[in-house]
């Protein structure tokens, strides 16, 4: 994890400055910045250092071979997290700051009817639930679609919350690409952290 007292540009490899744009305001260079310090950090708890993280076709960071991770970041915090394929086929994480005035007709586009009723079901809960349904498929579409090549939308899995777990049990609605066919089950962890909600998951290598 980094902050935004993390933040320094000279930090960043000079092949990931080419990345960000010149035209990116202070918010996005300071996000893009401490989001590489982060995977710079877990890339060297596997011993890997002075790797570039640049960009693919769609966004995704481009890892070295072997390897997969997900970045991510709200306001002044950035997380992210790798694997090698021998531990895991895929990773997705996400953290979102719980913000009461975001637009609540938002359920519509991320919640599945299941989902909703959960989110609904909630007295003084209801944002918090949303968000957390909402960064945990973030979380899902970043383990998912890099390895697939394949786009998830919002209504390509459904989420149940286990209380006892703290995480979602999750299932695709949907078959993406040859591994993971309709009906695959997975899990999403997801903890709230102050005025933060964090999600984190991991896929099972393949054989
Ligand atoms: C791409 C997306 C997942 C980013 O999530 P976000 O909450 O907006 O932003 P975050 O700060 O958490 O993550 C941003 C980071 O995600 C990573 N990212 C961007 N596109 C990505 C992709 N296609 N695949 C994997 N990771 C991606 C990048 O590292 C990015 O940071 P960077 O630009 O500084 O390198 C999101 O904008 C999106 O398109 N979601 C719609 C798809 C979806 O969620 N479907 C639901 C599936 S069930």
């Amino acid at each position: 994890m980094k902050t935004s007292d993390d933040y320094n540009e000279l930090m960043l490899h000079p092949e990931e400055l080419g990345v960000l744009s010149f035209k990116a305001v202070p918010k996005r260079r300071i996000e893009f910045c401490i989001g590489r310090a982060a995977a710079h950090s877990a890339l060297s708890k596997i011993n890997i250092k002075n790797f570039p993280i640049l960009k693919g076709v769609h966004n995704e960071p481009l890892w070295p071979k072997g390897v997969v991770g997900a970045i991510s970041h709200s306001g002044e915090v950035a997380l992210a997290a790798v694997a090698r394929k021998e531990k895991a086929a895929g990773i997705g994480l996400d953290i979102e700051r719980i913000d009461e005035t975001i637009p609540k007709d938002i359920i519509k586009v991320v919640c599945t009817i299941r989902e909703a009723g959960w989110v609904n079901d909630s007295k003084d809960r209801k944002i918090e639930r949303l968000i957390m349904v909402f960064s945990a498929k973030e979380s899902a579409f970043k383990a998912f679609s890099p390895i697939m090549n394949q786009f998830l939308t919002y209504f390509d899995a459904e989420l149940i919350w286990d209380e006892d777990a703290s995480r979602f049990r999750g299932k695709l609605l949907t078959k993406v690409g040859p591994d993971y066919i309709e009906g695959y089950a997975f899990e999403v962890g997801c903890r709230r952290i102050g005025q933060y909600i964090f999600t984190f998951m991991s896929l099972p290598p393949l054989l």
